[in-house]
Protein backbone atom coordinates (compact mmCIF):
# COMPACT_ATOMS: atom_id res chain seq x y z
CA UNK A 1 0.00 0.00 0.00
CA UNK A 2 2.40 2.71 -1.44
CA UNK A 3 -0.46 5.57 -1.41
CA UNK A 4 -1.91 7.75 0.44
CA UNK A 5 -5.34 5.82 0.68
CA UNK A 6 -5.84 3.84 3.29
CA UNK A 7 -1.75 4.97 5.03
CA UNK A 8 -4.25 5.68 8.17
CA UNK A 9 -6.35 2.72 9.13
CA UNK A 10 -9.37 2.59 11.59
CA UNK A 11 -10.39 -1.01 12.04
CA UNK A 12 -12.73 -2.89 14.58
CA UNK A 13 -14.24 -6.12 14.01
CA UNK A 14 -17.46 -4.81 14.52
CA UNK A 15 -18.90 -1.75 13.31
CA UNK A 16 -22.77 -0.51 12.78
CA UNK A 17 -21.62 1.39 9.67
CA UNK A 18 -18.21 2.20 8.38
CA UNK A 19 -20.11 5.37 6.68
CA UNK A 20 -21.51 6.65 9.84
CA UNK A 21 -18.19 6.01 11.84
CA UNK A 22 -16.25 7.59 8.86
CA UNK A 23 -19.17 10.44 9.04
CA UNK A 24 -18.33 10.52 13.03
CA UNK A 25 -14.49 11.05 13.00
CA UNK A 26 -14.46 13.47 10.00
CA UNK A 27 -16.31 15.88 12.10
CA UNK A 28 -13.29 15.14 14.85
CA UNK A 29 -10.81 16.37 12.43
CA UNK A 30 -9.52 12.92 10.90
CA UNK A 31 -7.32 12.91 7.54
CA UNK A 32 -8.18 12.62 4.55
CA UNK A 33 -7.04 8.92 2.95
CA UNK A 34 -8.32 7.86 6.04
CA UNK A 35 -9.86 4.14 5.81
CA UNK A 36 -12.56 3.00 7.95
CA UNK A 37 -12.42 -0.85 8.21
CA UNK A 38 -14.95 -3.43 9.68
CA UNK A 39 -15.01 -7.10 9.77
CA UNK A 40 -18.74 -6.96 10.43
CA UNK A 41 -21.29 -4.26 10.35
CA UNK A 42 -24.44 -4.59 12.46
CA UNK A 43 -26.23 -1.54 10.69
CA UNK A 44 -24.65 -1.65 7.00
CA UNK A 45 -26.40 1.18 4.83
CA UNK A 46 -26.54 0.88 1.10
CA UNK A 47 -28.41 3.73 -1.23
CA UNK A 48 -32.19 5.00 -1.17
CA UNK A 49 -32.05 3.25 2.71
CA UNK A 50 -31.84 0.15 2.02
CA UNK A 51 -29.53 -1.83 4.55
CA UNK A 52 -26.17 -3.41 3.12
CA UNK A 53 -25.84 -7.41 4.63
CA UNK A 54 -22.46 -8.10 6.04
CA UNK A 55 -21.82 -10.99 7.56
CA UNK A 56 -18.70 -11.30 9.91
CA UNK A 57 -15.58 -12.36 8.18
CA UNK A 58 -17.19 -12.29 4.69
CA UNK A 59 -16.90 -9.04 2.50
CA UNK A 60 -14.86 -5.86 2.44
CA UNK A 61 -16.75 -3.32 3.98
CA UNK A 62 -15.11 0.30 4.07
CA UNK A 63 -15.03 3.68 4.03
CA UNK A 64 -12.70 6.33 2.74
CA UNK A 65 -12.61 9.67 3.90
CA UNK A 66 -11.67 11.96 1.84
CA UNK A 67 -11.36 16.34 1.91
CA UNK A 68 -10.64 17.61 -1.62
CA UNK A 69 -10.16 20.76 -2.46
CA UNK A 70 -13.58 20.10 -5.55
CA UNK A 71 -16.92 22.05 -6.45
CA UNK A 72 -19.37 20.28 -4.25
CA UNK A 73 -21.26 19.72 -7.64
CA UNK A 74 -18.54 17.38 -9.33
CA UNK A 75 -18.34 15.12 -5.72
CA UNK A 76 -21.17 12.84 -7.75
CA UNK A 77 -18.58 12.13 -10.33
CA UNK A 78 -16.30 10.18 -7.76
CA UNK A 79 -18.95 7.16 -7.27
CA UNK A 80 -18.82 5.71 -11.08
CA UNK A 81 -14.64 6.58 -10.60
CA UNK A 82 -14.69 4.01 -7.14
CA UNK A 83 -17.07 1.85 -9.40
CA UNK A 84 -14.68 1.25 -12.13
CA UNK A 85 -11.68 1.46 -9.85
CA UNK A 86 -13.42 -1.82 -8.02
CA UNK A 87 -14.58 -3.44 -10.67
CA UNK A 88 -10.68 -3.30 -12.36
CA UNK A 89 -9.71 -4.57 -9.08
CA UNK A 90 -11.79 -7.45 -8.79
CA UNK A 91 -10.89 -8.64 -12.19
CA UNK A 92 -7.00 -8.02 -11.56
CA UNK A 93 -7.00 -10.32 -8.10
CA UNK A 94 -9.86 -12.72 -9.16
CA UNK A 95 -9.78 -12.88 -13.45
CA UNK A 96 -13.70 -12.66 -12.85
CA UNK A 97 -15.24 -10.43 -15.07
CA UNK A 98 -16.96 -7.35 -13.44
CA UNK A 99 -19.15 -5.69 -15.26
CA UNK A 100 -20.90 -1.96 -13.84
CA UNK A 101 -24.24 -1.55 -13.54
CA UNK A 102 -24.74 2.58 -13.49
CA UNK A 103 -23.87 4.54 -11.87
CA UNK A 104 -22.25 2.84 -9.32
CA UNK A 105 -23.07 -1.08 -8.68
CA UNK A 106 -20.48 -3.57 -9.62
CA UNK A 107 -22.18 -7.10 -11.30
CA UNK A 108 -20.78 -10.59 -11.85
CA UNK A 109 -23.14 -12.39 -14.88
CA UNK A 110 -26.55 -10.43 -13.68
CA UNK A 111 -25.92 -10.29 -9.67
CA UNK A 112 -24.77 -7.73 -7.74
CA UNK A 113 -21.34 -8.28 -5.58
CA UNK A 114 -20.54 -4.83 -4.72
CA UNK A 115 -22.33 -1.27 -3.69
CA UNK A 116 -20.67 1.77 -3.19
CA UNK A 117 -22.55 4.56 -0.65
CA UNK A 118 -20.67 8.19 -1.26
CA UNK A 119 -22.03 10.67 1.52
CA UNK A 120 -20.84 14.19 1.43
CA UNK A 121 -20.99 17.44 4.17
CA UNK A 122 -20.94 20.75 2.97
CA UNK A 123 -20.52 24.37 3.96
CA UNK A 124 -21.62 27.02 2.57
CA UNK A 125 -20.92 25.56 -1.41
CA UNK A 126 -17.38 23.92 -0.16
CA UNK A 127 -16.83 20.30 0.53
CA UNK A 128 -16.30 19.64 3.90
CA UNK A 129 -15.73 15.82 2.93
CA UNK A 130 -17.12 12.98 1.06
CA UNK A 131 -17.31 9.16 2.57
CA UNK A 132 -16.86 7.04 -0.04
CA UNK A 133 -18.63 3.57 1.02
CA UNK A 134 -17.80 0.40 -0.62
CA UNK A 135 -18.89 -2.99 0.25
CA UNK A 136 -18.05 -5.96 -1.62
CA UNK A 137 -19.15 -9.50 -1.42
CA UNK A 138 -15.68 -11.34 -1.23
CA UNK A 139 -16.24 -14.57 0.34
CA UNK A 140 -20.08 -14.65 1.03
CA UNK A 141 -21.84 -18.03 0.58
CA UNK A 142 -25.12 -16.96 2.02
CA UNK A 143 -27.78 -13.93 1.60
CA UNK A 144 -30.76 -12.66 3.12
CA UNK A 145 -33.93 -13.86 1.37
CA UNK A 146 -34.87 -10.76 -0.30
CA UNK A 147 -31.72 -10.48 -2.19
CA UNK A 148 -30.86 -14.20 -2.72
CA UNK A 149 -32.21 -13.33 -6.76
CA UNK A 150 -29.90 -10.13 -7.09
CA UNK A 151 -26.31 -11.28 -5.06
CA UNK A 152 -23.51 -13.04 -5.58
CA UNK A 153 -20.08 -13.16 -4.09
CA UNK A 154 -16.99 -13.35 -5.54
CA UNK A 155 -16.28 -16.93 -4.08
CA UNK A 156 -19.15 -18.21 -5.39
CA UNK A 157 -19.01 -16.74 -8.80
CA UNK A 158 -15.11 -18.23 -8.98
CA UNK A 159 -16.63 -22.01 -8.11
CA UNK A 160 -19.30 -21.43 -10.61
CA UNK A 161 -17.24 -20.86 -12.95
CA UNK A 162 -14.85 -23.47 -11.91
CA UNK A 163 -17.74 -26.06 -12.19
CA UNK A 164 -18.59 -24.67 -15.79
CA UNK A 165 -14.86 -25.24 -16.90
CA UNK A 166 -14.88 -28.92 -15.09
CA UNK A 167 -18.00 -30.09 -16.83
CA UNK A 168 -16.79 -28.71 -19.84
CA UNK A 169 -13.75 -31.16 -19.29
CA UNK A 170 -16.29 -34.03 -18.49
CA UNK A 171 -14.99 -34.17 -15.19
CA UNK A 172 -16.84 -34.40 -12.06
CA UNK A 173 -15.47 -31.74 -9.04
CA UNK A 174 -15.29 -32.54 -5.60
CA UNK A 175 -14.09 -28.82 -5.05
CA UNK A 176 -16.21 -27.03 -2.05
CA UNK A 177 -17.12 -23.56 -2.47
CA UNK A 178 -14.89 -23.25 0.53
CA UNK A 179 -11.87 -24.10 -1.40
CA UNK A 180 -12.59 -20.46 -3.60
CA UNK A 181 -11.92 -18.48 -0.80
CA UNK A 182 -10.41 -14.84 -2.34
CA UNK A 183 -7.57 -13.08 -0.29
CA UNK A 184 -10.03 -10.23 1.10
CA UNK A 185 -6.82 -7.90 1.90
CA UNK A 186 -5.29 -8.60 -1.46
CA UNK A 187 -8.09 -7.21 -3.23
CA UNK A 188 -8.50 -4.24 -0.75
CA UNK A 189 -4.82 -3.53 -1.75
CA UNK A 190 -5.77 -3.44 -5.44
CA UNK A 191 -8.87 -1.45 -4.59
CA UNK A 192 -7.14 1.33 -2.88
CA UNK A 193 -4.46 1.17 -5.63
CA UNK A 194 -6.61 1.77 -8.19
CA UNK A 195 -8.70 4.10 -6.90
CA UNK A 196 -5.91 6.54 -5.88
CA UNK A 197 -4.66 6.67 -9.32
CA UNK A 198 -8.06 7.50 -10.93
CA UNK A 199 -8.76 10.20 -7.95
CA UNK A 200 -5.68 11.77 -8.66
CA UNK A 201 -6.06 11.50 -12.24
CA UNK A 202 -9.28 13.06 -11.73
CA UNK A 203 -8.30 16.10 -9.56
CA UNK A 204 -5.60 17.30 -12.47
CA UNK A 205 -8.30 16.80 -15.27
CA UNK A 206 -11.76 18.25 -13.78
CA UNK A 207 -14.02 15.24 -14.64
CA UNK A 208 -14.15 11.77 -16.01
CA UNK A 209 -13.89 12.23 -20.06
CA UNK A 210 -10.13 10.12 -19.36
CA UNK A 211 -11.72 7.15 -17.79
CA UNK A 212 -15.07 7.40 -20.22
CA UNK A 213 -14.17 4.63 -22.67
CA UNK A 214 -12.93 2.20 -20.04
CA UNK A 215 -16.10 2.27 -17.52
CA UNK A 216 -18.43 2.92 -20.75
CA UNK A 217 -16.40 -1.05 -21.74
CA UNK A 218 -17.37 -2.46 -18.55
CA UNK A 219 -20.98 -0.42 -18.86
CA UNK A 220 -23.57 -3.81 -18.65
CA UNK A 221 -26.78 -1.37 -19.43
CA UNK A 222 -24.91 -0.21 -22.65
CA UNK A 223 -27.35 -0.51 -25.64
CA UNK A 224 -29.89 -2.09 -23.21
CA UNK A 225 -33.43 -0.96 -22.87
CA UNK A 226 -33.70 0.36 -19.19
CA UNK A 227 -35.90 1.78 -16.76
CA UNK A 228 -35.02 4.54 -14.46
CA UNK A 229 -37.12 5.57 -11.62
CA UNK A 230 -36.89 7.93 -8.93
CA UNK A 231 -36.76 7.78 -5.82
CA UNK A 232 -40.26 8.15 -5.30
CA UNK A 233 -41.07 5.54 -7.62
CA UNK A 234 -43.57 7.75 -9.33
CA UNK A 235 -41.93 8.49 -12.30
CA UNK A 236 -40.70 6.66 -14.78
CA UNK A 237 -38.77 7.17 -18.26
CA UNK A 238 -37.64 3.96 -20.40
CA UNK A 239 -34.98 3.64 -23.15
CA UNK A 240 -31.90 2.37 -25.00
CA UNK A 241 -28.79 3.31 -22.41
CA UNK A 242 -25.91 5.25 -24.03
CA UNK A 243 -23.03 5.56 -22.31
CA UNK A 244 -21.74 7.31 -19.41
CA UNK A 245 -20.89 10.83 -20.52
CA UNK A 246 -18.08 13.16 -18.84
CA UNK A 247 -19.84 14.48 -15.77
CA UNK A 248 -20.88 10.62 -14.58
CA UNK A 249 -24.49 11.04 -16.28
CA UNK A 250 -26.20 8.37 -18.30
CA UNK A 251 -27.81 8.76 -21.86
CA UNK A 252 -30.75 7.52 -22.63
CA UNK A 253 -32.31 7.50 -25.89
CA UNK A 254 -35.95 7.64 -25.56
CA UNK A 255 -39.16 8.18 -27.76
CA UNK A 256 -39.06 11.83 -26.99
CA UNK A 257 -35.34 12.11 -27.72
CA UNK A 258 -31.70 11.91 -25.77
CA UNK A 259 -32.19 12.51 -21.87
CA UNK A 260 -29.53 12.72 -19.80
CA UNK A 261 -29.84 11.10 -16.02
CA UNK A 262 -27.93 11.84 -12.96
CA UNK A 263 -27.12 9.69 -10.31
CA UNK A 264 -29.05 10.79 -7.31
CA UNK A 265 -31.82 9.13 -5.77
CA UNK A 266 -33.24 7.10 -8.91
CA UNK A 267 -32.39 3.87 -9.75
CA UNK A 268 -31.75 2.12 -13.60
CA UNK A 269 -33.22 -1.34 -13.93
CA UNK A 270 -33.69 -3.90 -17.10
CA UNK A 271 -37.27 -3.48 -18.28
CA UNK A 272 -37.39 -7.45 -17.11
CA UNK A 273 -34.90 -7.56 -13.68
CA UNK A 274 -32.41 -6.28 -12.36
CA UNK A 275 -30.14 -6.20 -15.01
CA UNK A 276 -31.78 -7.42 -17.78
C1 LIG B 1 -25.78 0.10 -2.35
O1 LIG B 1 -25.55 -0.55 -3.36
O2 LIG B 1 -26.94 0.28 -1.95
C2 LIG B 1 -24.64 0.70 -1.59
C3 LIG B 1 -24.09 -0.24 -0.55
C4 LIG B 1 -22.91 0.32 0.20
C5 LIG B 1 -22.45 -0.59 1.30
C6 LIG B 1 -21.17 -0.13 1.94
S1 LIG B 1 -20.50 -1.33 3.05
C7 LIG B 1 -19.36 -0.18 3.63
C8 LIG B 1 -20.07 1.15 3.75
N1 LIG B 1 -20.74 1.27 5.02
C9 LIG B 1 -22.06 1.29 4.90
O3 LIG B 1 -22.87 1.35 5.83
N2 LIG B 1 -22.39 1.22 3.60
C10 LIG B 1 -21.24 1.16 2.75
Amino acid sequence: MAGMFGQRIYYKEEMTSTNTEAKRLAVGEAFHGLLVLADQQTMGRGRQGRSWSSPKGTGIFMSLLLKPELAPEKAAMLTPLAALSVAVAIEKVTGLPALIKWPNDIVIGSRKVCGILTEMSTDTNQICYIVLGIGINVNTTEFPPEIRQTATSLLLEKYFAAQKKSKCQKKGTEDLPENFKIDRKALLDAVLNELEKYYEEFLLQGDLAFLQEAYNEKLVNRNRQVRVIDGTEKNEITGTAGGMNEKGELLIQTENGLVTIRSGEVSVRGLYGYVE
